[in-house]
């Protein structure tokens, strides 16, 4: 986190607390988030943006705190399952300021969350326009939609986190016509109200070609649909995917310039198409919540591996891994890791973070410089965690998902308990 330092003594300081002092009372494995640095990425967010709805992506990291900060920093709040949207409710979201994406939702998810009054449902199918149709008939509410398109861009990003090239399960496609043709049916819907178009290429992009190539396309369709359907719709999503520096090579973009920069490549495209700017919206979910958290573990066993070359690796095993952070294994995500709780001036050696689960793919931190005198009973910090982490955490040799502790100045408050024996047992019924 932004407001995160090192002490004299070593110990790593976030949000105003030491981390020893929160392990002594906490434990670990455990995820600490700095509630003042993730309003203010919100807040960042949402001034830059203020001609923009901005949407918090909950799929990053979502609890009832969480969502209730989005609502309090004036975000509008982007939920992908029925069980994100029970989360937002019960934080007190306003309904209309929540979107509903997912590619296959039921007919009792459309009832629920039209009931619910959200402001907008994002489609992803044929057989949802129909769905969604029927439930507006059946509730008699309105049912505000926007259309998920696929713009054919390769974003440069990991494979399985890219959304907007042709061969992937989401959105319709704008090539092949059935965009246009989607647009058509909710168009003539009865009780569906069509807001407009919504595009998402993908997660953890630095330069805005993607964007700008998908505005294009998804303002020519926009375009269109005014011409042949005389259909103004009055708004447009460009999604999220901002990038965060998990290392020191990584070169974030301010959402100031984030925001000039596609604004200005919307503007661009209006005017080469002669459209008036539909209202935009764009939905960060990982640039607001990822700094925001770091995750502190204790280092149970240290060992030397002699590798081929005659070099050694040294393996720092820590009391979590892979069911806490599964990006690594994922993705071969990079990230990095520092000593919390005291000072070493040993020298560094190369060091390999690695969990306590029973495969060798369990790695948390592939690569980093740790001091020499690394030893069981260390605290360990691995920052830039809050997106992705807690949120597809799993119980992977039964391990115990950590709790989620809040912190601002210096104090400590859990906002997602750690699991218990007792949970794991709730669910197995003998
Ligand atoms: N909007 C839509 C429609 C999305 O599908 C996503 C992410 C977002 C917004 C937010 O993207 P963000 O700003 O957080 O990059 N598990 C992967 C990331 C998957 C992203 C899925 N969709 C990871 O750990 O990198």
């Amino acid at each position: 986190p932004a407001t995160a330092h090192k002490t004299e003594s070593g110990d790593l300081v976030v949000g105003g607390l030491p981390l020893a002092d929160l392990v002594a009372e906490h434990n670990t494995p455990a995820y600490v988030l700095d509630e003042d640095d993730f309003r203010g990425r919100a807040r960042a967010f949402r001034d830059a943006f203020a001609e923009y709805d901005v949407y918090y992506a909950g799929k990053a990291f979502l609890s009832v705190a969480v969502a209730r900060w989005v609502a309090e920093e004036g975000l509008h709040l982007d939920v992908c399952s029925a069980g994100e949207l029970t989360v937002a409710l019960r934080a007190g979201v306003e309904p209309a300021r929540i979107g509903y994406h997912g590619n296959n939702k039921t007919v009792a998810e459309l009832r629920r969350a039209v009931s619910a009054g959200v402001g907008r449902v994002i489609v992803d199918s044929f057989q949802e326009v129909e769905r969604l149709a029927m439930v507006a008939a059946d509730t008699g509410l309105p049912a505000r939609a926007m259309v998920r398109v696929t713009a054919g861009v390769e974003a440069h990003t990991h494979e399985y986190i890219a959304t907007a090239h042709e061969d992937q399960k989401f959105g319709f496609s704008i090539t092949s016509g059935d965009a246009f043709e989607a647009v058509r049916r909710l168009h003539e819907a009865p009780g569906v109200e069509l807001l407009g178009l919504h595009s998402h290429i993908g997660s953890q992009i630095f330069d805005s070609a993607g964007f700008e190539v998908a505005a294009r396309r998804v303002l020519g369709l926009h375009a269109r649909v005014a011409t042949e359907l005389g259909a103004v719709m009055p708004e447009m999503d460009l999604g999220g995917g901002f990038g965060i520096a998990y290392t020191t090579q990584d070169d974030p973009r301010e959402p100031a310039q984030l925001a000039a920069e596609l604004t200005a490549i919307v503007d661009h495209e209006c005017r080469a198409l002669d459209v008036a700017r539909p209202r935009l919206s764009i939905e960060p979910g990982r640039a607001i919540v990822g700094p925001a958290m770091c995750t502190v573990y204790t280092v149970g066993t240290v060992k030397q591996v002699t590798l081929d070359a005659g070099a050694v690796r040294t393996y720092v095993s820590v009391d979590g891994g892979m069911s806490d952070n599964i990006r690594t294994a994922l993705y071969d995500a990079d990230y990095s890791c520092t000593l919390a709780g005291r000072r070493s001036d040993a020298t560094p050696v190369l060091a390999r973070v690695v969990g306590k689960h029973c495969e060798a793919g369990d790695i948390v931190v592939r690569d980093e410089f740790l001091p020499g005198d690394i030893a069981p009973g260390d605290l360990l910090a691995v920052p830039g965690t809050g997106a992705y982490c807690r949120s597809m955490a799993s119980n992977y040799n039964h391990a115990l998902r950590p709790p989620v502790i809040a912190v601002k100045d210096g104090v400590a408050r859990v906002i997602v308990r750690r699991e218990t024996e007792d949970d794991l047992l709730a669910t197995d019924l003998g």
